[in-house]
């Protein structure tokens, strides 16, 4: 299959920082904290891309596996693991996170900026996969674009400020370009209990969150 990120691949978290400042890449962080993540715990990422939350998730002393569509992006996320100072043991899977079938395993499982890739249908099918490879009593973690809140003035800034990374990224990747997906609300209706919410502010919006569900 043809890697869509070959072109943008490279520059991903470049412009991410550009984009959104250090506010992206505190919210992939975000749940990866003591209280969330003991070492030894399994923790799984969903196409992963540059790997910051992988990075993190090791660092703790989880057992991380990465799954990642692009070659190109696992190959920026195996420079950043050469990098580092500390010996990272990270399992790096190169694959359709749909034919990853280690069901009910992972203590944590996390999506960050990964659902908004794709249509609702499809983006609906990944989440269900994705809650069905998290243990039970594990939790599941989406760190995306912050469903729009306040008056009709912020919300339309909030959602213009997505629609040109969705735009930008339509053409760069061919991602889906759609409405602010309601995350918790998605996930509370799989029966998910949401414990924990973060919110990362960028231009002085709430532009940024980090969602965590029990299953
Ligand atoms: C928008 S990027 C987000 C990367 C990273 N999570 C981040 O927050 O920077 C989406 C990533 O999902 C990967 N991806 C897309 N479809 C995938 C699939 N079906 N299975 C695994 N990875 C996939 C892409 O290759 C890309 O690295």
């Amino acid at each position: 299959m043809a890697d869509k990120y070959k072109y943008i691949g490279p520059l991903y978290d470049f412009l991410s920082t550009i984009y959104g400042g250090e506010s992206i890449h505190n919210c992939k962080r975000a749940m990866l904290c003591e209280e969330h993540v003991k070492p030894g715990d399994k923790v799984l990422i969903a196409g992963a891309g540059h790997g910051k939350d992988a990075i993190r998730a090791a660092e703790i002393g989880a057992e991380v596996t990465v799954v990642d569509l692009s070659k190109t992006m696992l190959e920026k996320l195996q420079k950043a693991f050469d990098k580092h100072p500390k010996d990272l043991k990270v399992n790096v899977v190169h694959a359709d996170i749909l034919k990853f079938e280690e069901y009910d395993k992972y203590d944590m499982v996390i999506a960050n900026f990964f659902l908004n890739v794709f249509y609702k249908d499809t983006m609906l099918n990944f989440m269900d996969h994705l809650i069905k490879l998290t243990k039970q009593g594990g939790k599941f973690v989406v760190g995306d674009f912050a469903f729009p809140k306040g008056n009709v003035i912020s919300r339309t800034i909030q959602k213009g400020y997505w629609y040109i990374a969705a735009i930008i990224f339509y053409f760069a990747s061919d991602n889906a370009v759609h409405e602010i997906y309601n995350y918790p609300e998605l996930m509370k209706e799989r029966g998910l209990d949401i414990t924990d919410a973060r919110h990362f502010r960028y231009l002085g919006m709430n532009c940024y969150t980090s969602v965590l569900g029990v299953k």
